[in-house]
């Protein structure tokens, strides 16, 4: 393809995004509102969304936060093994999914579920299947770091299997072998970062330590990248984008026990169309960003056309609000791809 100068992007969404809550909510809400059209919200905040009331009052929060901006918080449920089916169909039309954090694995996941068996999640499962409503799963054991992935693709097996007609949502995946899984049960699905589509380990401690690099599932070896690399600039049917931008305070990143997350939501659009471009892939993109997710979803939205210009873009060294920091990749770097304004 000629080198374009523009690229026009309809309806961009993240299906994997998280915005926190008080001031650091203000600060990131706009940074993915001003481009996005909507975003699948995660439910990890502290104390983690479990009731409507709790989940209701978070999505006016976001709606505030973002005000200024066509956006559509597609809103979730932290997930519970007992959930009743009453609690479940009233609040069904409230939210997009149910997300599943196995105890401990990542940032305050502490109240997720202490057993990943399916006979133990069944109650829950069976109310979701039922209902239609999308499971969304952190699928990581508490095994060795760089196997954590792998060896939860038997319980993503054993869930696909038990319950078919299920949307299960295989979040994150930085693993061949997820992409091998997403083919393997119609019920499975997958989201991507842009960030594992372009990092591994090398990049986060290969040289000097990148704590902004940092995140789970942590970034796996060059042909992890290369396979989650192929599905996403074919648009693999099954796979979208979710970023799983996920702020922390610089403190909390820049610091001896550093949380895990990479901050995206300011560069990903760029980044997106910069990595599709040097693929020859920019036909692909607005199904990776949006097409796959609408139809996976079912959702219809109005519209939202972002023009991307090629033309330099000097990411902010940090972004602030009150109180509140954050540190995005590529920081004070300077990348190709700018939105038009
Ligand atoms: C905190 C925040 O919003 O600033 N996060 C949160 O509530 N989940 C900070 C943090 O993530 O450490
Ligand atoms: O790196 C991550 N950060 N991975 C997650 O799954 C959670 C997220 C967060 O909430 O900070
Ligand atoms: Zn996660
Ligand atoms: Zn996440």
């Amino acid at each position: 393809m000629a080198s374009l100068s523009t690229f026009e992007i309809n309806e961009p969404l993240d299906m994997h995004l998280h915005l926190r809550d008080a001031d650091m909510l203000k600060l990131v809400g706009p940074l993915t509102s001003n481009t996005f059209s909507g975003a699948l919200i995660m439910p990890n905040l502290v104390p983690p969304i479990t009731t409507k009331e709790a989940l209701l009052a978070y999505k006016q929060r976001i709606k505030e936060a973002c005000v200024k901006d066509k956006f559509e918080p597609y809103v979730t449920l932290f997930f519970k093994n007992d959930y009743s089916y009453e609690f479940l169909a009233d609040i069904k039309d409230d939210i997009i999914g149910i997300k599943l954090y196995p105890a401990g694995i990542t940032t305050n996941s502490e109240t997720g579920v202490a057993s990943m068996d399916v006979e133990v999640l069944r109650p829950t499962l069976e109310s979701m299947s039922k209902l239609g409503i999308p499971l969304c799963i952190h699928g990581e054991t508490n095994g060795f770091v760089m196997d954590r992935e792998k060896e939860f693709m038997p319980i993503y097996e054993s869930i696909a299997k038990v319950f078919p007609n299920l949307k299960i949502i295989m979040e994150h995946i930085t693993t061949k072998e997820a992409i091998e899984l997403l083919d393997k049960y119609d019920n499975l699905y997958a989201t991507v970062t842009l960030h594992h589509l372009l990092i591994t380990l090398d990049d986060v401690a290969g040289g000097m330590l990148n704590p902004h690099l940092f995140c789970k599932p942590i970034a796996k070896r060059p042909e992890d990248r290369s396979a989650l690399l192929n599905a996403a600039l074919k648009a693999h049917p099954k796979l979208m984008f979710g970023s799983d931008s996920a702020p922390h305070p610089k403190h909390k990143k820049e610091c001896c026990g550093c949380a895990a997350g990479v901050f995206t939501s300011p560069i990903a659009l760029q980044v997106l169309t910069e990595l599709f471009e040097k693929h020859d892939a920019l036909e692909n993109l607005n199904a990776f960003v949006s097409l796959n997710a609408q139809r996976i979803y079912n959702l219809t939205l109005e519209k939202k056309t972002i023009t991307l210009i090629k033309k330099d873009f000097i990411v902010p060294a940090i972004y602030e609000y009150k109180n509140e920091n954050v540190v995005p990749m590529y920081a004070g770097e300077s990348i190709p791809w700018s939105i038009e304004s």
